[in-house]
């Protein structure tokens, strides 16, 4: 799909459609087309009469041949009451339009800027809403899918606003580049192609791409990825992904990206119950989001080095698995008891976090799809953010607030370390069942300290569980958006 910025107004507009964003109120409603021919407002005046249209949140209605405009079709789409109206909402009236467009033939979908949001802003929230509703999951189908065909989007705005286009293209493709690896089956998605993938975007682009296999990994003494490993046929790597600014960095900061990139994960000789495990595919969306995030940094520039350290592997149970029992040695030098080995996104993060800070790394963002414990805490509308530092903890929600991501802070008090004693060695990489999110996160503190240090527990978030009506079933691609923020904000 191209996109491109056209600065007429709506009625003068040549595609095959053009979507307007309408608001509950009548007199909004009526003052926001006021500008265009009487008959078109007297006709949107009568679908609100008859209650078939009437701006509640998402609402869709067509038009055919509206009366003094040159597209042949006018969408209408509802943007709930005005003064609610926000940043995210406009991205998803973007994505509705879209969507409900897609399906029904549309080639060349024009979109309207709406609301009292500043117009540079309109413009890139519009590109992001649409671009993310355009993503699509059925790659593997093999007859043509019905209306995949919007080939044109164009967004209605000044042609000064051109580089936001740009901007909210660049995000909105990344976590789509993001969203097509999560989706990816774990049968030809392997930690080697993952790797190749990476390399890949090594071509593509100017980052840096250096994938360590198993050898180098056992050089460094990664004996807590390792030991998740050895159970799998498919080798282990960690893939390093390198973007250094041009310009001498505006500060010290060095942010590093630490991504769980479990590319299926059956729990092991702890194995998982058969059903839902499917879904353990997308134990990789932590990785793939740092993926995500490093596409759209080599090309958005930010101030600052950043470094993503991707360790991946498949959790597979085997005669080579480690054990429930077994001691393993992490590349900090700390030895862990493997209690259960479905807890083995934190064992392959510790040596993961301890790499990073070897790196020069001096504030962390790990993202892991960790526990399920998470999804109880907070269902599937929120990230959990856990962290060492308050002041990089608030800049971080900022950087999601702005981004759009919603995300929730969650506690890490001392006390909950003593869950992870072992009787045998230096810690154990399981709580009991009480608060079992936060846990994780303070197994992760003890590799992560001291740097300033962030994790997001995307278990809940990763996978849209169910279809809306800006978005399809499948990989959300949270957190690429807050990530890419928050590099562009140091
Ligand atoms: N990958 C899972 C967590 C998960 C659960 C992701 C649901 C997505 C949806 C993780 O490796 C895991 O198995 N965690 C265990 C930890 C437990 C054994 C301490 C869990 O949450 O049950
Ligand atoms: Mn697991
Ligand atoms: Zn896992």
């Amino acid at each position: 799909m191209k996109t491109q910025l056209i600065s007429s107004l709506p009625d003068h507009v040549e595609a095959d459609a053009i979507a307007l964003i309408l608001f509950e109120e009548k007199d909004e409603l009526l003052q926001s087309v006021a500008a265009l021919d009487a008959e078109i407002t007297s006709l949107i005046g009568d679908l609100y009469e008859k209650k078939e249209f009437s701006g509640k949140e998402l609402e869709t209605a067509w038009i055919h041949r509206p009366p003094g405009f040159l597209a042949p079709r006018l969408l209408l789409v509802g943007g709930g009451k005005s003064e609610e109206f926000s940043a995210a909402k406009l991205r998803q009236a973007a994505g509705t339009a879209l969507r409900f467009a897609k399906k029904k033939e549309v080639r060349h979908l024009a979109i309207a800027p709406a609301g009292d949001l500043g117009p540079a802003d309109q413009v890139q929230l519009l590109a992001e809403g649409a671009i993310l509703a355009a993503y699509q999951t059925g790659v593997y189908k093999t007859e043509d899918q019905a209306g995949s065909g919007i080939e044109q989007l164009s967004i209605l705005g000044r042609s000064e606003h051109k580089s936001r286009l740009e901007r909210g293209r660049v995000i909105a493709e990344a976590q789509n580049f993001t969203r097509e690896l999560v989706n990816e089956p774990g049968n030809l998605l392997t930690p080697t192609v993952l790797a190749s993938r990476a390399i890949q975007l090594g071509y593509d682009t100017d980052l840096e791409v250096e994938v360590l296999r198993k050898s180098r990994l056992e050089e460094m003494k990664m004996g807590a990825l390792l030991g998740v490993a050895q159970g799998s046929s498919q080798p282990p790597v960690m893939i390093v992904v390198r973007y250094q600014p041009k310009r001498r960095p505006r500060s010290n900061e060095h942010l590093g990206l630490v991504g769980k990139a479990v590319t299926f994960d059956t729990g092991g000789i702890s194995i998982k119950p058969s059903e839902g495990m499917e879904k353990m595919k997308y134990d990789m969306a932590g990785g793939a989001a740092m993926l995500g995030a490093m596409k759209a940094l080599s090309e958005l520039k930010p101030a600052i080095p950043v470094t993503a350290v991707i360790p991946s592997v498949e959790n597979m149970p085997g005669p080579q698995s480690q054990r429930p029992g077994d001691v393993v040695t992490s590349m900090s030098g700390k030895t862990i008891e493997v209690l259960n080995t479905d807890a083995e996104g934190r064992l392959i993060l510790a040596d993961a976090l301890t790499y990073s800070q070897k790196q020069g790394c001096t504030h962390l963002v790990d993202a892991a799809t960790l526990t399920g414990s998470i999804v109880v805490a907070l269902g599937h509308e929120r990230v959990g953010v856990f962290s060492n530092d308050e002041s990089w903890q608030e800049r971080f929600l900022a950087a999601s607030e702005t981004a759009g991501e919603k995300m929730w802070p969650m506690p890490l008090d001392e006390e909950y370390k003593d869950q992870l004693k072992s009787p045998i060695a230096d810690l154990s990489n399981i709580g009991t069942r009480w608060g079992g999110s936060i846990t994780a996160a303070m197994f992760l503190k003890q590799f992560a300290d001291p740097a300033s240090w962030i994790h997001l527990d995307i278990a809940g978030t990763a996978w849209i569980e169910k279809e809306k009506p800006y978005l399809p079933e499948g990989p959300s691609g949270i957190p690429v958006r807050t990530l890419i923020q928050v590099a562009m904000d140091s």
